[in-house]
């Protein structure tokens, strides 16, 4: 008997956040390779709007623009999270996709997640199953409930696996796929070492740390803020550190009147946030990077590069047992004692990469939705 050709598979692949993109852009980019098989949509919630946050990465990531924008934008989380619910039902119901692919871990994931189990849609959700432990980060909130209703649940790494299988997850919904931001990084690499970005910072020719610094808990407390930058004080003695600055880490600059101190600390640079490629070229050639953010623990493992994380606790514990990542949170000896370590050299080496962190993760995605 002839095996019935499989229809088209119609998948709705939500963006809202700067984190968001380059995890989306390869799927859609592989998606669009296999006509036959996918036809992949982009809504984009608006929960990240400004151009150096969110059109810069379409741009540089070749992303499509979006099919549907909800224009959300900023809000209380409550408000944020029910704009996102509330705008992108009305597109399913009259998209009617097959799947709906979340990626990560901000509110429009489990916005949008939320929707479709509520309209019996089939969501699929990239980068399942990361634990911080840590209850105080909307984050993590995010990512035990998207993963408690998603259907298929791709995981970058084996410990995913495991927290999952214990939070009661039925194995056959979970797929280790690896990690997909590092098939970004792998196919944007050299258009990222061609920019001219060191040169157009000044930074050519010399050594630099980079940092970046956006969660709540470091930002928008004063206590743990200044305890930071007491540590950012001592390391641009030694190695000038450039800031690309989030909007959220400005604008508690000023409300916290520490604009003056940022800007009394010598060869700490803060600039505007920049587009992927300019933050991938700096990123690979830095002495050391600081940040709190998840996805650039995964990026300097991959690319062998020491990263200090100013944060308790990792949901990314892969690239500390195999990566360059150390985890030191916000006490100022410990940060620096770290970014010691990194400029006289003992700062730890990556082992080796995490297994499936080759590039291929859209494709072994893309494989599993069309055997689903
Ligand atoms: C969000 C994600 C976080 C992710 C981060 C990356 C949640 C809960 N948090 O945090 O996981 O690591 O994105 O950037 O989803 N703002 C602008 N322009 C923008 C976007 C934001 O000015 O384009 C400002 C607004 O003042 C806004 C604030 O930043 O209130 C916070 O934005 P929001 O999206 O709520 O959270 P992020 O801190 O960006």
């Amino acid at each position: 008997m002839m095996q019935a050709e499989r229809p088209i598979l119609k998948v709705i692949n939500v963006v809202g956040a700067r984190p968001n993109f380059m995890k989306v852009a390869p799927i859609v980019a592989a998606m669009r390779r296999r006509p036959a098989k996918f036809l992949p949509l982009v809504v984009h919630t608006g929960q990240h709007y400004d151009a150096a946050m969110s059109d810069s990465f379409f741009r540089d990531l070749e992303l499509p623009q979006p099919d549907t924008h909800l224009g959300v934008g900023s809000g209380s989380h409550a408000a944020q999270t029910a704009a996102v619910m509330e705008s992108f039902e009305p597109v399913v119901l009259s998209e009617k996709p097959d799947w709906v692919l979340v990626v990560g871990d901000v509110n429009s994931t489990i916005a949008c997640a939320l929707v479709c189990v509520k309209l019996g849609v089939k969501v699929a959700h990239v980068e399942a199953g990361l634990r911080s432990r840590d209850r105080s980060m909307p984050e993590e909130i995010n990512r035990l409930l998207t993963d408690q209703i998603a259907d298929l649940l791709f995981t970058p790494s084996h410990d995913a696996d495991e927290n999952l299988l214990a939070e009661g997850i039925p194995r056959e919904r979970i797929r280790f796929v690896g990690n997909v931001m590092i098939d970004s990084l792998q196919q944007n690499l050299t258009a990222a070492r061609a920019q001219h970005t060191r040169e157009r910072l000044n930074l050519s020719g010399i050594d630099y740390a980079l940092l970046t610094l956006h969660r709540p808990s470091n930002v928008d407390l004063r206590e743990s803020f200044e305890r930071i930058l007491d540590a950012l004080e001592a390391i641009a003695a030694k190695l000038p550190i450039l800031f690309p600055v989030h909007p959220r880490t400005r604008k508690t600059i000023s409300e916290l009147g520490l604009n003056e101190r940022v800007e009394s600390i010598k060869d700490l640079r803060t600039v505007e946030p920049l587009g992927y490629l300019d933050f991938l070229n700096l990123s690979s050639d830095a002495r050391l990077v600081l940040t709190d953010s998840g996805g650039i623990q995964e990026e300097t493992t991959a690319l062998g590069i020491p990263c200090v994380t100013l944060r308790e606790n990792t949901e990314r514990p892969i690239t500390v047992e195999m990566g360059t990542n150390v985890v030191v949170g916000t006490d100022t000896t410990k940060i620096i004692a770290a970014a010691n370590a990194a400029l006289n050299g003992s700062a730890k080496k990556a082992l080796r990469q995490p297994p499936l962190w080759d590039g291929q993760t859209s494709e072994r995605i893309l494989d599993a939705l069309e055997s689903f």
